[in-house]
């Protein structure tokens, strides 16, 4: 058996590290640049100029010419890129992944009035989830390496274990869940058939990772349930790379962010958040709660600026484009009930700009993080290695970073609890300064703890650990 670190890796994930954009200009076609969203950002600088191949699905046209020239270099990641049918696409992501499974594992699914699994939807919805995970399987039988380390991310890709363990028993086998794991009777509102496949995909990895061990309970429970045998388990918290981090902070554009900023806000003091607009992470409920800090003590009235910068995603899912018009509906009424001729409240970004975010993070000084339920929330994590003041963090239990950070000096903010949010505002915003200091390094101190490597270097020693 190889010794962990000595494997060839392959990462297996739905986004990929780059995008392409059909470009005629260019001596092969197409531009490449980094991938959006949270997974590359954590994951891109591990295997960033590795022979490490990460195969992904082309969701671009400029992807799908990439896609039929198998693995490809660009931007420093060997990439190998999966051409799916568009409508089979649809129903495996927008409906499978962002409705179905996104929903169960963060309790979404109002039990009341949306169906979780309607009509015709094993058979459609389900049947296409599957052939994408047969999709994935071949190209990871056909390209990974002899003796690699697979490691399968996130909820996308529960089902190609079975079919890669009986072609390639060289290969070990991760899966890595990004998000919380479905409790027993969240699971349970997926019909049976699916909520076994998806148990029995996972059971056939030799590892199944989390970032909390509150995840990992419910995954063992849900198993229980299922009269399921789990698979081997283990806990890995992600962490920021601060290299990646201090180079973004000290570019030109970041710089560049921050005197905007700084224009913005003058002399008050800075709320900051940065997420997708995403319903699990409570992004309106954060809002009300500044709104009840206002009402409640006008005289904090033009002395603070809420910059909210929060990007949409996921538009074809109908519940996000719902919730995306309720968070604007929010900002547009707190900012006509409360803004003067000289002062706006809230100062709502919806640029998905990396370098803005960064320089936002860079100057907060309270930073909110007020998830329903999140797998980690990277953010978190990347404000406290950021902050050049001080930033104080106001965060929900319900994160999976509270596992780390949760004592080591935040704010706690129970998501449903709009006033307990808007007085962990308040009390985050009045700290005296030595009072911010002792608590922001406690928490750099909990956070630089850990680093991209050791989430790594864990994947690559739990592949080793379950000898089956
Ligand atoms: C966030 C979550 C990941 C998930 C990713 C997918 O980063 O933390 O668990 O894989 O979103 O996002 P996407 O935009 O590709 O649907």
């Amino acid at each position: 058996m190889a010794a962990a670190g000595t494997r060839p890796i392959v990462i297996v994930s739905n986004r990929g590290p780059v995008t392409f954009a059909v470009d005629d200009a260019a001596p092969d076609g197409v531009a490449a640049r980094r991938g959006a969203g949270g997974l590359v950002s954590g994951l891109g600088p591990l295997v960033a100029d590795t022979d490490a191949v990460w195969i992904a699905a082309a969701m671009s046209d400029g992807d799908r010419l990439v896609a039929e020239r198998g693995v490809t270099r660009a931007e420093g990641y060997r990439v190998r890129l999966i051409d799916l049918d568009p409508d089979t696409f649809t129903d495996y992501y927008d409906r499978v992944c962002n409705e179905a499974l996104w929903f169960v594992h963060h309790g979404l699914f109002d039990p009341v009035y949306e169906p979780a699994w309607p009509p015709g939807w094993v058979d459609g919805a389900w049947a296409a989830y599957r052939d994408v995970n047969r999709r994935f399987a071949d190209a990871v039988i056909a390209d990974a390496p002899e003796g690699a380390a697979v490691l399968v991310q996130d909820y996308h890709l529960c089902l190609l274990a079975p079919q890669v363990r009986a072609a390639r028993p060289d290969l070990r086998l991760v899966h890595f869940s990004h998000t919380p794991f479905a409790p027993p009777a969240w699971l349970r509102m997926l019909p049976d058939e699916v909520r076994l496949d998806l148990l029995d995909g996972l059971r056939a990895h030799h590892a199944c990772g989390f970032h909390s061990s509150r995840w990992e309970r419910d995954y063992l429970d849900s198993c229980l349930d299922a009269d399921r045998a789990p698979c081997a388990t283990f806990v890995s918290p992600l962490a920021p790379d601060p290299d990646d981090l201090r180079a973004t902070a000290s570019s030109d554009a970041a710089a560049t962010a921050r005197s905007d900023l700084a224009a913005v806000v003058g002399d008050a003091a800075f709320v900051v958040r940065v997420d997708r607009i995403e319903l699990s992470k409570n992004v309106r409920r954060g809002f009300q709660a500044f709104a009840a800090l206002l009402e409640a003590e006008p005289d904090r009235r033009g002395t603070v600026v809420f910059g909210a910068f929060c990007y949409p995603s996921r538009l074809g899912v109908p519940a996000y484009d719902r919730y995306a018009k309720a968070v604007i509906a929010e900002v547009e009424a707190i900012n006509a009930r409360y803004g003067t001729d000289t002062w706006t409240p809230i100062h709502y970004d919806p640029t998905d700009d990396y370098p803005r975010s960064i320089a936002a993070l860079q100057v907060a000084d309270v930073v909110v993080v007020n998830p329903i339920r999140d797998g980690l929330n990277l953010v978190a994590k990347e404000a406290v290695l950021l902050s050049d003041r001080d930033a104080q963090l106001v965060l929900s239990p319900e994160a999976g970073a509270w596992e780390e950070l949760g004592e080591a000096g935040v704010w706690e903010a129970d998501p449903f609890d709009v006033g307990a949010t808007a007085r962990a505002l308040a009390d985050a915003l009045d700290a005296s300064a030595d009072e911010r200091a002792r608590r922001a390094s406690s928490l750099r101190a909990a956070v630089a703890a850990r680093t991209p490597a050791h989430w790594l270097d864990e994947q690559l020693r739990a592949a080793e650990a379950d000898p089956s």
